[in-house]
């Protein structure tokens, strides 16, 4: 069960290749839950937050050819980052702080991309680079940027995604022992967690064209914030919208990716992710339950806990 001595299953570095298939070696690589081997000494109750993190950011650095071991130095640095995609929207010390952060990253992926120049591999970084090193398809500041970007988003969010899926489990426990007897119910309640309560809550637009909403015109070149937490509690389309429901029969629908062009890259890697961390928690815990009904949000910008402490008999 042990992270580092477990093999690493064989991948394919783009996001859209991976085989479902594969979630097995997910599992077995990236354990989402290694504490509950501590915890059968301190059962019943732990009050060890759950290594939340440990899987989309093990995944994420092996897929982008980050060192796993750097992960203390840019956790931090990540969640900061986000505050970025608010822009000027952020108070100036939020705003500060995200740049800082963003500078920090980008010292350290300048150097890693230096190091990995000498010595590419079959990681995704490495496919960076080359395209790079063709000249007109990235620049060296697009390498960079494209970098951090990926780190932030395959980072972040999956961590979100697992943690507030956790807390919804938590707080409806039937729902939770629906997905123990019935665990192929196990990817429509990760859908459904990305409905009720997934990790970002708004995408930007830029119109085209002038556009009509609700009765009124919106010039074209207008900036536009679509609230995608809005659109995945329409009572139009969802009935009873704040009811966490792993049975929604229409839960795929939601606009937690995004849509259109922009549609998130890393949306299949996303629901794998959250697929193996759910399924495992509802297997190997029973009587799960929030250590606190206040819950301690993270430092980034996204719905992201910074710590979830939980309660249960391991299964
Ligand atoms: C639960 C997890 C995730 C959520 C909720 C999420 C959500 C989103 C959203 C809302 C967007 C903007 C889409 C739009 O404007 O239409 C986006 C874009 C993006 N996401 Fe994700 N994401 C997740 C995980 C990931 C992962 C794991 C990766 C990569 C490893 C990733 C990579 C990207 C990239 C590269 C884009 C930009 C796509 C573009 O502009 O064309 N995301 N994501």
């Amino acid at each position: 069960m042990a992270l580092q001595t477990a093999p690493a299953p064989e991948r394919d570095p783009s996001f859209h290749g991976i085989d479902p298939t594969s979630a097995r070696d997910l599992e077995r690589y990236a354990d989402p839950f290694p504490s509950i081997h501590h915890l059968r000494r301190v059962a019943p109750v732990n009050e060890t937050p759950i290594g939340l993190w440990r899987l989309s950011s093990t995944l994420i650095c092996e897929m982008l050819g980050v060192p796993a071991a750097d992960r203390e130095r840019f956790t931090l640095w990540t969640a900061h980052a986000t505050h970025a995609l608010a822009g000027t929207m952020a108070p100036p010390d939020v705003q500060a702080r995200a740049q800082n952060a963003a500078m920090s990253l980008a010292g350290y992926f300048t150097d890693l991309i230096e190091e990995r120049r000498k010595s590419k591999t079959d990681d995704l970084l490495s496919e960076l680079i080359r395209a790079e090193e063709e000249g007109d398809r990235l620049s060296h500041s697009e390498l960079v940027v494209q970098s951090i970007g990926l780190l932030i988003a395959g980072f972040e969010t999956t961590i979100g995604l697992i943690g507030n899926g956790v807390a919804a489990l938590a707080r409806n426990p039937r729902e939770a022992e629906k997905l123990r007897a019935r665990p192929e119910l196990v990817p429509n309640a990760v859908e459904e967690c990305l409905r009720y309560e997934g990790p970002i809550g708004m995408t930007l637009r830029v119109l085209h064209e002038d556009a009509s909403f609700g009765g009124r015109t919106i010039p074209r070149d207008t900036e536009v914030w679509a609230i995608l937490w809005g659109a995945n509690r329409d009572p139009a389309m969802f009935p009873d919208p704040d009811r966490f429901d792993v049975e929604r029969s229409n839960a795929r629908e939601h606009l937690a990716f995004g849509g259109g062009a922009h549609l998130c890259l890393g949306a299949h890697l996303a629901r794998m992710e959250g697929q193996v961390a759910i399924g495992a928690l509802t297997a190997r815990t029973r009587e799960l339950a929030l250590a606190s009904d206040e819950i301690a949000w993270g430092a980034s910008l996204f719905r992201v806990p910074g710590a979830l402490p939980v309660t249960f008999r391991p299964a």
